[in-house]
């Protein structure tokens, strides 16, 4: 899958040229922090005299944008730091996103130190000359890799989407668990043989105590030398602590953060170019969704739509209003439920907070309904209505209900092995195909939204899709032909009734990182963009 279209190429090279020129335009006058950063670094070369980490373009972007960071040393959204010396990288979690901040448990200070296969373990630090520390900020010892990987593991299903996005095959992915895992494509690798499926974990029926030691047992005997795991240790390989990464990709708060952390995981490959144009492009899908929505939809109503997230859970009625939904309908043009700040859900007694319930999400055009079925094959809306009690006397006036005007919506739009849907799944990663299926569902026919690409979000009234691995090259079709991002953010730009986008659809508005470089520079580029 490569989402980078050409024209985005032909654009990127033209920004790039200007740069290039702005830059050496500049260094005429007086040299850039960042070159006499880098000028610097051309002292402390590798065993083999080659700096490999010299061009931004590998390295990291430390914002929306398709080309590496001029600086060697990168701060992403609090979250990690990356140092790159000449043949390594040094890779400090900062435990500064909201979730690891509000649980500091969750989140351990580790530094991954990734060294070019068949290099020496670096000692240095080259941005402050100090010795690499042996132990971590908080105290875990300081884990060495050499990269690219040759055996991975991963156990849990969202990370695995997360590998999946950069490309990496199964000649490096190694070990999965498919149990509860909705990929199509991975589905066909284990159907091919070519990946080995193992439960991660295994229940013990009787005291459901946790049995890992099979999936530990795999990680030996493949040589497993890189796993990325989550703050539940799922997918953990036992026997070589080392080995493990721990991946805090779902925790963000927002879907365009989700999907950021693909960059981390890009260090392990040396595959940063890759995606920050991965990110740059599912940012500049996701802005080109919300400016459509904006200007081309919610101009027109008289007032906007309102939306809250719900779910029946054991004895509870629930309303989710953490910051991931909430931004979701607010993205989406809508007017999102206020919970109580510092909250993530409120919960409602079934036996006697009912009414409180109804009248909590009575007036809401849009309710988002997350309630988990097993089997959803024989379900229809009266099912999902009795479920959150809507035949009852105090559920009649519902405006979600059926005839009263709103709309219900459910989750499991696509299902998988297990019955897992694919919102948790490839649903971290894919923040434009998320935003643009929630709006399509709300509004109607909207942006297209092809039937290859993934859905996660269906109307109560339509039943659930089920994919499997004969699901694989149509999904790799319509990503490789780019009809599931590229083409809904050329559309969305198309579609959206502004002068900005009516004459120039090509210029995103990343691509307007030019104004940084002055004005005259941007207007030679115009200039440049025009002729091209
Ligand atoms: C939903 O399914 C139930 C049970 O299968 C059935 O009795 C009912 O008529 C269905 N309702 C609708 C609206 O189709």
């Amino acid at each position: 899958m490569n989402n980078t279209s050409s024209k985005r190429t032909t654009m990127r090279t033209f920004v790039f040229l200007m740069m290039m020129l702005a830059a050496s335009t500049l260094s005429m006058i007086t040299p850039t922090s960042a070159q006499q950063n880098d000028d610097e670094k051309q002292t402390m070369i590798d065993h083999d005299g080659t700096d490999h980490y010299s061009s931004r373009s590998v390295r990291l972007s430390s914002d929306t944008t398709n080309i590496g960071s001029n600086e060697r040393k990168i701060l992403i959204e609090n979250d990690y730091e990356v140092t790159y010396g000449t043949y390594f990288k040094i890779v400090r979690m900062k435990c500064g996103f909201d979730h690891a901040v509000k649980n500091p448990g969750k989140c351990t200070k580790n530094t991954y130190v990734l060294r070019k296969r068949g290099t020496d373990v670096p000692t240095i630090d080259p941005n402050t000359n100090e010795m690499i520390e042996l132990v971590s900020e908080d105290g875990t010892e300081t884990r060495h890799f050499e990269i690219p990987a040759t055996s991975i593991a991963v156990g849990g299903t969202f990370a695995l989407a997360y590998l999946e996005a950069l490309d990496v095959d199964a000649e490096t992915l190694k070990l999965i668990d498919s149990q509860y895992m909705h990929s199509p494509c991975m589905q066909l690798a284990v159907q091919n043989g070519e990946i080995i499926d193992q439960a991660s974990a295994v229940y013990d029926p009787v005291d459901w105590s946790v049995d890992t030691t099979a999936w530990s047992a795999k990680c030996d005997e493949l040589n497993v030398d890189l796993t990325f795991t989550d703050e539940y240790g799922t997918g953990k390989c036992g026997n070589r602590e080392e080995v493990n990464v721990l991946f805090h990709g779902n925790a963000d708060d927002t879907a365009i953060l989700r999907a950021e952390w693909v960059k981390f995981v890009s260090l392990f490959f040396d595959k940063e170019q890759f995606a920050n144009e991965y990110f740059a492009l599912e940012s500049d899908a996701v802005e080109a969704i919300k400016t459509y929505v904006e200007k081309g939809i919610v101009a027109s109503l008289s007032e906007k739509k309102t939306c809250v997230w719900v779910q029946k859970m054991g004895s509870y009625y629930e309303i989710l209003h953490d910051t991931f939904r909430t931004s979701l309908c607010v993205d989406a043009g809508m007017l999102a439920y206020q919970g109580e700040a510092g909250f993530l859900k409120k919960a409602f007694a079934i036996d006697t907070q009912q009414e409180a319930f109804h009248s909590a999400i009575r007036d809401y055009d849009v309710v988002v309904d997350e309630s988990y079925f097993y089997d959803v094959s024989s379900l229809n809306r009266s099912a999902y209505e009795s479920n959150l009690a809507f035949d009852q006397l105090s559920g009649q006036t519902v405006k979600a209900k059926d005839g009263n005007g709103g709309l219900l919506l459910r989750v499991d739009a696509s299902r998988g092995n297990g019955m897992t849907d694919d919102l948790k799944e490839s649903g971290e990663v894919r923040p434009a195909l998320l935003l643009n299926d929630l709006v399509t569902n709300v509004y109607g026919g909207t942006l297209s939204n092809d039937d290859a690409c993934p859905k996660y979000f269906r109307n109560a009234d339509e039943s659930a899709i089920y994919v499997t691995h004969e699901n694989c090259a149509a999904l790799e079709n319509a990503d490789n032909e780019k009809k599931c991002v590229t083409d809904l953010k050329e559309e969305a730009e198309r579609k959206t009734p502004s002068a900005l986008f009516a004459d120039s659809s090509a210029i995103t508005t990343r691509d307007a990182i030019v104004a940084t470089f002055g004005v005259s520079i941007a207007t030679a580029l115009s200039v440049l963009f025009a002729i091209a």
